[in-house]
């Protein structure tokens, strides 16, 4: 099985990005596909005792998750903005996790300004039921064990410099605008459904 580069064409014409930052942006983002399938296709045939799988395998996470962060970013933006629904279960978490939304956005902001390259994270511990922001640094660094991407917001240059150059926090404002309400609802029920669905949640 080979992984497939998705199409975000929809994007296109999104407010404060603009058509040569999206499309310089897909094909950034099809370049982790396409390297993730030749790292696959080289782990599978590679003399296992060399030097060469041992650094491919070290290197695989960095490329895989550049991949898999760009398709919950693409995934959780969108033209047709519309708020938070304040009635839904997840708005009910975000209260409960950060005091209120208003909270949490000004912390989720401060996370995608901190100093360096990377992602910034709303995550869901589906054990201790709770959300966190988290800062991956670069692609692979940060992580919270078991827990679950609701919201990525890409920070790393190449996502904003075309049209801001070094105004990052222009960008974070611009997209706070273009979240996908609805799609991080749609992450979020069917990570609870998962997870009520289990007798095991977590680990014992
Ligand atoms: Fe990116």
């Amino acid at each position: 099985m080979t992984y497939i580069a998705k199409n975000y064409d929809r994007l296109i014409g999104t407010q404060g990005f603009s058509d040569k930052m999206l499309k310089t942006h897909f094909k950034l983002y099809e370049g982790y596909v396409a390297h993730i399938n030749k790292m696959i296709e080289f782990l599978n045939e590679a003399d296992k005792e060399t030097q060469a799988y041992d650094e491919v395998k070290r290197r695989f996470a960095w490329e895989f998750n550049g991949m898999k962060l760009h398709e919950a970013y693409f995934g959780n933006m969108t033209k047709s903005f519309e708020e938070l629904d304040t009635e839904s279960g997840l708005a009910r978490q975000i209260e409960s996790s950060f005091g209120s939304i208003e909270s949490w956005k000004k912390d989720f902001v401060a996370v995608s300004s901190m100093r360096g390259v990377g992602w910034t994270v709303l995550a869901w511990d589906p054990e201790g039921k709770r959300l966190f922001n988290v800062w991956i640094n670069e692609h692979d660094t940060g992580y919270l064990f078991y827990s679950v991407p609701l919201l990525v917001n890409d920070v790393f240059e190449h996502a904003y410099w075309t049209d801001y150059g070094i105004e990052r926090k222009i960008y974070i404002e611009v997209f706070m605008k273009v979240i996908d309400w609805g799609e991080v609802q749609r992450r979020f029920e069917s990570v609870v459904k998962f997870s009520d669905s289990h007798a095991s949640q977590g680990f014992r």
